[in-house]
């Protein structure tokens, strides 16, 4: 079944210059980008995209990490998109994360994982319809 996901290459991606070698692997996979902007996320921006971790200890130091500097959002599409990508992303923290796995290749931590992806379709809508217009989605077709 064809999906949509959002993939965010978060501060720390960025900063260490990862944004060319993440877009590559997605490509690799054999996904496709239909999306792309580079963004500066408001701390409201933030605290939507992640506001089921609301009332979680960590989620000061979630939001605080993420507007701290650029972010690159990739709205990718494909066969099973969601899954794959969270397969390539790998387990939350660096320390579980396989090696082969972006975070088990580049993690530093848990709030220093490199990206962000969608875990189901309903959060993948939700999230692209917070960083993107339908007009900036394009069709290959
Ligand atoms: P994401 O939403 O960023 O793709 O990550 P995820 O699904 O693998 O993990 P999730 O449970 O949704 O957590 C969102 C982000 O919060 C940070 N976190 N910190 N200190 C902690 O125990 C902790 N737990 C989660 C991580 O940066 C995680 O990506
Ligand atoms: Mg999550």
């Amino acid at each position: 079944m064809s999906e949509r996901t959002l993939v965010l290459i978060k501060p720390d991606g960025v900063h260490r210059g990862l944004i060319g070698e993440i877009i590559s692997r997605i490509e690799r996979r054999g996904l496709k980008i239909i999306g792309i902007k580079m963004i500066r996320l408001s701390r409201e921006k933030a605290e939507e995209l992640y506001y089921m971790h609301r009332n979680k200890p960590f989620f000061e130091d979630l939001i605080s990490h993420v507007t701290s500097g650029p972010v690159v959002a990739i709205v990718v599409e494909g066969s099973n998109a969601i899954i794959k990508v969270r397969n390539m992303v790998g387990a939350t923290s660096p320390q579980n994360a396989l090696p082969g796995t972006i975070r088990g290749d580049y993690g530093l931590d848990v709030t220093r994982n490199v990206v962000h992806a969608s875990d189901n379709t309903e959060n993948s809508e939700r999230e692209i319809n917070l960083f993107f217009e339908d007009h900036e989605l394009v069709s290959y077709m």
